[in-house]
């Protein structure tokens, strides 16, 4: 099997490592549903519904402790980031710490899972448009996609979701493959081909100029890269199972491609950031569609799932017989908790302290809402996005603004709102719903695994022979969202 795929399919954390895949997905459920007290609150209601009763008195204690502000806050983001204990705090919160940490699917580890030959230097006329979190996200997945298309002989690609078309520029004009970019939305397609024009046009004077500066004549060769189409194509289309066949069929046809090269029979399906329902549907593509071979996919934007049949009768999740069978769901709350980020508390100081503040302008708010008769213990009103800096400026600055949306204007005074905030802080209920959110955000990598693992398993249940493989990509401090699936139908092995 390929060299560039781990050896392990499903590398499990080391202490689980004597379960089946779908004993481990059982697990993570189990451990989901053991903490679901934390994992199903929503913040908003900390003060109104009294959560810090819920933590252990002996945590609650060993938690406040610290005097000053910063190191009380540096526990935490070393908490969340590192799972790092203070040797005084309780075996039983140790305990916690550690079952967080080592129940979720192994994170990424430059020495288990090497990525050395998987970087390169991104052509100055393709970073166009990339932020350096996307450039980091580029540059390895597009090596990895190489590789395996090379050693496979699958170079032709499709780049479902490709948005703008970073990943589908890189594979095509850095690493020569044939590449179909299809996005549903028209904009993103058009700033696609407005991006693959510029960079198709600096790169051709980037290697006629080069030509020219060769002691050999190099007329015909640059008459021939004049000529030379580009093997990238971007089309719109909302993709699904029933047109792909049409799709795939009509860019199979050369004449398309201006190119003399017959594009590979077999294609390989890749996606980045395949938000929501896409990672799932990239999946039953590659699974149901014999004109595709190899899958490489990272997904994103677990919130945007879909947990009910579709049209079809279908599941976006879960997909696995093994959660589908018990009727599991997440729900939105805990779906929206996968996608945290805790790897970038630390390193994002900054704005991790500017959320707990506005989360805690908001839990407070609703307290007096509720203690006021103006929102009801069960339901926090939306206020929805609000501007960072003009909204947040005081306490009584935000609930003014926030009132304002709710159509409730004047209901809570300046003077209430300073003497509310003043009582709150002097009882520490800012540390301590800052504490409840760091032990609750540890459980999030518990649930991305969940969708992650179950989309594992409905893989290796419907093609028991294929090669699966699924592991973290990217460093998770410069893109959270960093496991990659990786998958290879039995009869596509490696030509070398
Ligand atoms: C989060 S964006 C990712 C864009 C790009 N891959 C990147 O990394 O910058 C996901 C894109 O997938 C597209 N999309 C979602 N479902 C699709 C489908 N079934 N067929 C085609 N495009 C789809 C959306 O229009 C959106 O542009």
């Amino acid at each position: 099997m390929s060299q560039f795929l781990p050896p392990t399919e499903l590398p499990l954390p080391s202490h689980l490592e004597h379960l089946s895949p779908t004993e481990y997905l059982s697990h993570l459920v189990e451990i989901a549903d053991k903490y679901n007290e934390f994992t199903s609150l929503h913040i908003v209601h900390f003060l109104s519904r009294n959560f810090w009763d819920m933590i252990d008195p002996e945590w609650q204690q060993a938690l406040m402790e610290p005097e000053s502000e910063d190191e009380f806050i540096d526990d935490m983001l070393n908490l969340a980031s590192r799972y790092e204990c203070k040797s005084s705090w309780p075996e039983s919160l140790k305990a916690y710490v550690e079952e967080m940490k080592t129940t979720q699917l192994p994170s990424f580890d430059p020495e288990q899972f090497n990525t050395d030959h998987l970087s390169c230097t991104i052509d100055r006329h393709l970073l166009s448009g990339m932020s350096e979190k996307k450039a980091h996200e580029v540059e390895t997945l597009s090596m990895l996609i190489k590789h395996v298309a090379e050693a496979t002989d699958m170079t032709s690609i499709i780049d479902l979701g490709a948005g703008q078309g970073y990943l589908s520029r890189m594979l095509a004009l850095q690493h020569g493959l044939h590449v179909l970019g299809v996005d549903a939305d028209e904009i993103q397609t058009c700033g696609a081909k407005f991006f693959q024009g510029k960079a198709e046009k600096s790169i051709k004077g980037k290697k006629i100029r080069a030509l020219v500066a060769t002691e050999e004549d190099p007329t015909e060769a640059i008459a021939k890269e004049k000529e030379r189409q580009s093997h990238l194509n971007h089309v719109t289309q909302m993709i699904t199972l029933e047109n792909i066949p049409t799709l795939l069929a009509d860019w199979t046809d050369t004449s398309r491609w201006n190119y003399r090269e017959v594009p590979a029979k077999s294609w390989m399906i890749c996606g980045l950031h395949t938000c929501g329902d896409l990672a799932p549907t990239i999946i039953r593509l590659f699974q149901g569609s014999p004109e595709i071979g190899g899958m490489i996919s990272v997904g994103c934007c677990y919130h945007w799932l879909t947990e009910e049949k579709d049209a079809q009768g279908t599941y976006h999740f879960p997909m696995s017989t093994t959660l589908i069978d018990r009727g599991y769901k997440l729900g939105p709350t805990l779906r929206m908790l996968a996608c945290q980020a805790p790897g970038r508390w630390e390193t994002q100081r900054e704005a991790t302290v500017k959320s707990f503040k506005h989360n805690f302008y908001r839990t407070m708010l609703q307290k007096i809402m509720v203690d006021k008769g103006l929102a009801t213990i069960k339901v926090a009103p939306v206020v929805g996005r609000m501007n960072h800096k003009r909204d947040f400026a005081s306490f009584p600055v935000y609930v003014k603004a926030a009132l304002r949306r709710f159509d409730l204007s004047g209901t809570i005074t300046d003077e209430e709102a300073i003497e509310f905030e003043a009582k709150a802080r002097q009882d520490g209920q800012y540390r301590k719903m800052i504490i409840l959110w760091t032990l609750r955000i540890m459980l999030s990598p518990i649930i991305e695994s969940i969708i992650l693992v179950d989309r594992w398993v409905y893989l290796k249940d419907t093609l028991p022979n294929a090669k699966i493989c699924m592991w973290p990509l990217f460093d998770k401090v410069a893109s959270p969202r960093n496991v990659v699936i990786a998958a290879l139908k039995e009869g596509t092995n490696p030509i070398h």
